[in-house]
Protein backbone atom coordinates (compact mmCIF):
# COMPACT_ATOMS: atom_id res chain seq x y z
CA UNK A 1 0.00 0.00 0.00
CA UNK A 2 1.55 3.29 -0.81
CA UNK A 3 1.17 5.91 2.23
CA UNK A 4 1.07 9.24 0.50
CA UNK A 5 -2.86 10.63 0.54
CA UNK A 6 -3.61 11.91 3.77
CA UNK A 7 -6.48 12.03 6.32
CA UNK A 8 -7.12 14.78 8.55
CA UNK A 9 -9.71 14.21 11.30
CA UNK A 10 -12.09 17.50 11.82
CA UNK A 11 -12.25 18.24 15.45
CA UNK A 12 -15.17 20.33 14.84
CA UNK A 13 -17.46 16.87 14.90
CA UNK A 14 -15.63 15.76 18.17
CA UNK A 15 -17.21 15.58 21.77
CA UNK A 16 -16.33 18.85 23.11
CA UNK A 17 -17.13 17.76 26.86
CA UNK A 18 -14.71 14.52 25.77
CA UNK A 19 -11.90 15.96 23.98
CA UNK A 20 -9.04 14.72 25.56
CA UNK A 21 -10.63 11.33 24.76
CA UNK A 22 -11.42 12.04 21.35
CA UNK A 23 -7.90 13.35 20.64
CA UNK A 24 -6.50 10.16 21.45
CA UNK A 25 -8.18 8.49 19.60
CA UNK A 26 -6.90 10.53 16.63
CA UNK A 27 -2.78 10.25 18.11
CA UNK A 28 -3.41 6.56 18.07
CA UNK A 29 -5.13 5.99 14.63
CA UNK A 30 -3.79 5.89 10.91
CA UNK A 31 -4.50 9.30 10.57
CA UNK A 32 -2.57 11.56 9.70
CA UNK A 33 -3.30 15.07 10.64
CA UNK A 34 -5.88 17.06 13.33
CA UNK A 35 -7.72 19.58 11.47
CA UNK A 36 -8.79 22.44 13.34
CA UNK A 37 -11.56 24.78 12.44
CA UNK A 38 -11.27 28.30 13.37
CA UNK A 39 -14.69 30.34 12.75
CA UNK A 40 -15.36 34.06 13.65
CA UNK A 41 -19.15 34.59 13.24
CA UNK A 42 -18.65 37.11 10.51
CA UNK A 43 -16.29 35.30 7.61
CA UNK A 44 -18.71 32.55 8.26
CA UNK A 45 -22.25 32.65 9.91
CA UNK A 46 -21.30 30.29 12.74
CA UNK A 47 -18.49 30.32 15.51
CA UNK A 48 -16.72 27.31 16.34
CA UNK A 49 -13.68 27.68 19.10
CA UNK A 50 -10.47 29.84 19.39
CA UNK A 51 -7.48 30.28 21.16
CA UNK A 52 -7.68 28.95 25.11
CA UNK A 53 -10.02 25.59 23.75
CA UNK A 54 -6.98 25.11 20.79
CA UNK A 55 -4.58 25.53 23.49
CA UNK A 56 -5.89 22.90 25.27
CA UNK A 57 -5.79 20.93 22.41
CA UNK A 58 -2.20 21.15 21.28
CA UNK A 59 -1.21 19.70 24.65
CA UNK A 60 -2.48 16.37 24.03
CA UNK A 61 -1.73 15.95 20.20
CA UNK A 62 1.06 14.61 18.70
CA UNK A 63 0.28 14.66 15.04
CA UNK A 64 0.88 17.57 12.28
CA UNK A 65 -2.13 20.41 13.15
CA UNK A 66 -3.82 22.07 9.98
CA UNK A 67 -5.79 24.81 11.68
CA UNK A 68 -8.37 26.34 8.54
CA UNK A 69 -9.16 30.08 9.39
CA UNK A 70 -12.43 30.91 8.36
CA UNK A 71 -12.12 34.54 9.83
CA UNK A 72 -11.82 38.03 8.48
CA UNK A 73 -8.34 39.59 8.18
CA UNK A 74 -6.52 36.43 9.43
CA UNK A 75 -2.85 38.28 9.41
CA UNK A 76 -3.77 40.06 12.73
CA UNK A 77 -3.28 36.56 14.51
CA UNK A 78 -0.56 34.72 12.32
CA UNK A 79 2.26 34.93 14.81
CA UNK A 80 -1.12 33.97 18.00
CA UNK A 81 -1.28 30.72 15.74
CA UNK A 82 2.33 30.06 15.72
CA UNK A 83 2.76 30.01 19.08
CA UNK A 84 -0.53 27.53 19.86
CA UNK A 85 1.50 25.27 17.71
CA UNK A 86 -0.17 25.26 14.54
CA UNK A 87 2.16 23.69 11.51
CA UNK A 88 -0.22 24.63 8.74
CA UNK A 89 -2.23 27.83 8.83
CA UNK A 90 -4.68 27.91 6.00
CA UNK A 91 -6.59 31.51 5.51
CA UNK A 92 -9.49 32.19 3.11
CA UNK A 93 -8.50 33.73 -0.32
CA UNK A 94 -11.77 35.48 0.14
CA UNK A 95 -10.56 37.06 3.36
CA UNK A 96 -7.20 38.11 2.21
CA UNK A 97 -6.50 41.60 0.09
CA UNK A 98 -2.97 41.07 0.15
CA UNK A 99 -2.62 37.39 0.00
CA UNK A 100 0.86 37.48 -1.25
CA UNK A 101 2.08 38.90 1.88
CA UNK A 102 -0.33 36.78 4.11
CA UNK A 103 2.04 33.76 2.81
CA UNK A 104 5.14 35.11 2.99
CA UNK A 105 4.14 35.87 7.00
CA UNK A 106 2.78 32.37 8.08
CA UNK A 107 6.15 31.51 6.30
CA UNK A 108 7.92 33.52 7.93
CA UNK A 109 6.28 32.75 11.41
CA UNK A 110 7.72 29.11 10.90
CA UNK A 111 4.56 27.14 9.43
CA UNK A 112 3.36 26.10 6.34
CA UNK A 113 1.23 27.98 4.08
CA UNK A 114 -2.28 27.38 3.27
CA UNK A 115 -5.10 28.90 1.46
CA UNK A 116 -8.72 28.06 1.82
CA UNK A 117 -10.97 28.09 -1.07
CA UNK A 118 -14.85 28.49 -0.86
CA UNK A 119 -16.56 26.53 -3.72
CA UNK A 120 -17.90 29.30 -5.79
CA UNK A 121 -14.15 30.68 -6.06
CA UNK A 122 -12.38 29.96 -9.34
CA UNK A 123 -9.19 28.13 -8.71
CA UNK A 124 -7.17 30.02 -11.68
CA UNK A 125 -7.28 32.99 -9.54
CA UNK A 126 -4.67 30.90 -7.60
CA UNK A 127 -2.03 30.62 -10.10
CA UNK A 128 -0.37 33.45 -9.52
CA UNK A 129 0.47 32.72 -5.93
CA UNK A 130 0.66 28.78 -6.39
CA UNK A 131 4.25 28.39 -6.00
CA UNK A 132 3.80 30.45 -2.80
CA UNK A 133 1.42 27.77 -1.49
CA UNK A 134 2.06 24.69 0.35
CA UNK A 135 -1.81 23.69 1.14
CA UNK A 136 -4.89 24.69 -1.02
CA UNK A 137 -8.03 23.83 1.16
CA UNK A 138 -10.49 23.49 -1.47
CA UNK A 139 -13.58 23.95 0.20
CA UNK A 140 -16.38 20.95 -0.89
CA UNK A 141 -19.04 22.61 1.39
CA UNK A 142 -19.77 26.14 2.03
CA UNK A 143 -17.72 26.72 4.88
CA UNK A 144 -19.25 27.40 8.47
CA UNK A 145 -20.91 23.76 9.62
CA UNK A 146 -20.01 20.59 9.42
CA UNK A 147 -22.15 17.78 8.50
CA UNK A 148 -23.31 19.31 4.91
CA UNK A 149 -23.78 17.66 1.42
CA UNK A 150 -20.28 17.26 -0.82
CA UNK A 151 -20.66 19.86 -3.67
CA UNK A 152 -20.05 17.92 -7.23
CA UNK A 153 -18.58 20.31 -8.99
CA UNK A 154 -15.80 19.62 -6.39
CA UNK A 155 -14.09 16.99 -8.92
CA UNK A 156 -13.59 19.44 -11.84
CA UNK A 157 -11.95 21.92 -9.58
CA UNK A 158 -9.54 19.72 -8.01
CA UNK A 159 -8.22 18.94 -12.19
CA UNK A 160 -8.22 22.13 -12.78
CA UNK A 161 -5.77 22.87 -10.14
CA UNK A 162 -3.68 19.90 -10.49
CA UNK A 163 -3.11 21.41 -13.62
CA UNK A 164 -2.47 24.51 -12.35
CA UNK A 165 0.17 22.98 -9.57
CA UNK A 166 2.05 20.55 -12.18
CA UNK A 167 2.21 23.49 -15.35
CA UNK A 168 4.09 25.87 -12.45
CA UNK A 169 6.38 22.90 -10.94
CA UNK A 170 5.17 23.93 -7.60
CA UNK A 171 4.63 21.25 -5.05
CA UNK A 172 1.23 22.02 -3.10
CA UNK A 173 -0.99 19.56 -1.83
CA UNK A 174 -4.77 19.55 -2.70
CA UNK A 175 -6.87 19.50 0.32
CA UNK A 176 -10.46 18.61 0.50
CA UNK A 177 -12.81 19.55 2.91
CA UNK A 178 -16.09 19.17 3.63
CA UNK A 179 -18.62 16.01 3.19
CA UNK A 180 -15.97 13.60 2.71
CA UNK A 181 -17.09 9.81 3.00
CA UNK A 182 -16.01 6.18 2.19
CA UNK A 183 -18.56 6.77 -0.95
CA UNK A 184 -16.21 9.85 -2.51
CA UNK A 185 -13.44 9.09 -1.01
CA UNK A 186 -11.15 7.14 -3.95
CA UNK A 187 -13.18 9.36 -6.40
CA UNK A 188 -11.59 12.30 -4.79
CA UNK A 189 -8.17 10.96 -4.65
CA UNK A 190 -8.30 9.63 -8.54
CA UNK A 191 -9.49 13.32 -8.84
CA UNK A 192 -6.10 14.27 -7.82
CA UNK A 193 -6.51 15.17 -3.77
CA UNK A 194 -3.51 14.70 -1.29
CA UNK A 195 -5.64 15.24 1.85
CA UNK A 196 -9.26 14.36 2.96
CA UNK A 197 -10.54 16.48 5.89
CA UNK A 198 -13.28 14.16 7.56
CA UNK A 199 -15.75 15.01 10.10
CA UNK A 200 -18.89 13.76 10.71
CA UNK A 201 -18.39 10.70 8.57
CA UNK A 202 -15.78 9.92 11.52
CA UNK A 203 -16.91 11.13 14.52
CA UNK A 204 -20.60 10.06 13.73
CA UNK A 205 -19.41 6.78 13.34
CA UNK A 206 -20.05 3.78 15.57
CA UNK A 207 -16.29 3.47 15.30
CA UNK A 208 -14.29 6.60 14.86
CA UNK A 209 -10.61 4.47 14.83
CA UNK A 210 -11.68 2.26 12.21
CA UNK A 211 -13.46 4.80 10.03
CA UNK A 212 -10.50 6.70 9.78
CA UNK A 213 -8.32 3.08 8.90
CA UNK A 214 -10.97 2.50 6.15
CA UNK A 215 -10.75 5.88 4.72
CA UNK A 216 -6.97 5.57 4.91
CA UNK A 217 -7.29 2.21 2.74
CA UNK A 218 -9.60 3.51 0.48
CA UNK A 219 -7.06 6.29 -0.42
CA UNK A 220 -4.27 4.67 -0.59
CA UNK A 221 -4.86 1.40 -2.46
C1 LIG B 1 -16.54 23.39 7.54
C2 LIG B 1 -15.21 22.95 8.04
C3 LIG B 1 -14.93 21.51 7.88
C4 LIG B 1 -15.88 20.61 8.61
C5 LIG B 1 -16.01 19.35 7.80
O1 LIG B 1 -16.61 24.77 7.55
O2 LIG B 1 -14.17 23.66 7.39
O3 LIG B 1 -13.59 21.21 8.23
O4 LIG B 1 -15.45 20.29 9.91
O5 LIG B 1 -17.00 18.60 8.38
P1 LIG B 1 -17.73 17.40 7.60
O6 LIG B 1 -16.69 16.38 7.30
O7 LIG B 1 -18.75 16.96 8.61
O8 LIG B 1 -18.33 17.99 6.35
ZN1 LIG C 1 -12.05 22.95 7.70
Amino acid sequence: MKNDKLIAPSILAADFANLQRDIEMINSSDADWFHIDIMDGVFVPNISFGMPVLKAITKHTKKTIDVHLMIVDPDRFIDTFAALGANILSVHYEACTHLHRTLQAIKGAGMKAGVAINPHTNVALLEDVIQDIDLVCMMSVNPGFGGQSFIENTYKKIAQLKEIILNNNASTLIEIDGGVTDQNAEKLVKAGADVLVAGSFVFKSDDPKTTIKQLKEITNK
